[in-house]
């Protein structure tokens, strides 16, 4: 049985943007996505301007998503943010971005920590996986990320809802295509996900849900190269960084994924 899934579009503003700057994007994609149907479109803000985007997206489409959080229900964790406190705010949250990775020492088991307690609330986690350049090199781009998909889901279940869609998001970004302008090729990208991620997904959750899992693209994915990716038979959709940092970027690249629909 083939399965439909709904194309994902969500923007990564990293470290980027006060609350005033927020104030003055937000509008414009507000403005420009409201008659983009078919797709969904989600906005990951830094902490601090969650509140002010959640005001500025009432009555649209738009959902909101947050960068990190940390396991722990409540408690003496200074500086951290529960998943309660994210669910009071958010749908989505992405964990185990490389970035995160790579600085703030996360691995597979504190982002499977990160997973679990994500779902538990009702969030829907985007979950980060990709090969460094070095591993990428060294042929390890296969052993990679079947590690990282079997450790970071380890111990979850998983069920299609009402829609078909599964409340768990995959986004691959190949580490040396992220922020470095040199995205992979579609083709690579596609590869990946269906000789790679989605194997490993069947072996874990079985058939359906490998089918029915979104798994998104992400590395310097633009307006004018996000067509690539969407053509293909195994990317639902992108995490875009930078270009989503800019309002005719990131409209251009969900009205790209609201074509591929055609
Ligand atoms: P980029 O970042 O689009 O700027 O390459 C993607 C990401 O880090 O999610």
């Amino acid at each position: 049985m083939s399965v439909k899934r709904t194309p994902l579009v969500a923007g990564n503003w990293k470290m980027y943007k006060t609350i005033a700057e927020a104030r003055q994007l937000v509008p414009d994609l507000v403005q420009g996505l409201s008659k983009v149907g078919g797709v969904e479109k989600v906005i990951c803000p830094p902490f601090t301007s969650l509140m002010a985007v959640k005001a500025l997206l009432e009555g649209t489409d738009i959902k909101l998503g947050a960068q990190n959080l940390y396991w722990e229900k409540e408690g003496a964790f200074t500086g951290e943010i529960s998943p309660k406190m994210i669910a009071e705010l958010c749908q989505f949250v992405i964990l185990g971005h490389s970035e995160r990775r790579t600085y703030f020492g996360e691995t597979d088991e504190t982002v499977n920590r990160k997973v679990r307690a994500a779902l538990e609330v009702g969030l829907i986690p985007i979950v980060c996986i990709g090969e460094t350049l070095a591993e990428n090199e060294e042929g390890k781009t296969q052993s990679v990320i079947h590690r990282q998909v079997q450790a970071g889901l380890s111990g979850i279940q998983l069920q299609p809802d009402n829609s078909g869609d599964v409340p768990l998001v995959i986004a691959y970004e190949p580490v040396w295509a992220i922020g470095t302008g040199k995205a992979a090729t579609g083709e690579f990208a596609n590869r990946v996900v269906q000789e790679m991620i989605r194997p490993t997904l069947s072996m874990l959750f079985g058939d359906q849900v490998a089918k029915s899992v979104r798994v998104l693209y992400g590395g310097s994915v633009k307006a004018n190269n996000a067509a690539e990716f969407f053509d293909q038979s195994d990317i639902d959709g992108a995490l875009v960084g930078g270009a989503s940092l800019k309002a005719e970027e990131f409209i251009g690249i969900v009205k790209a994924a609201a074509e591929s629909l055609e």
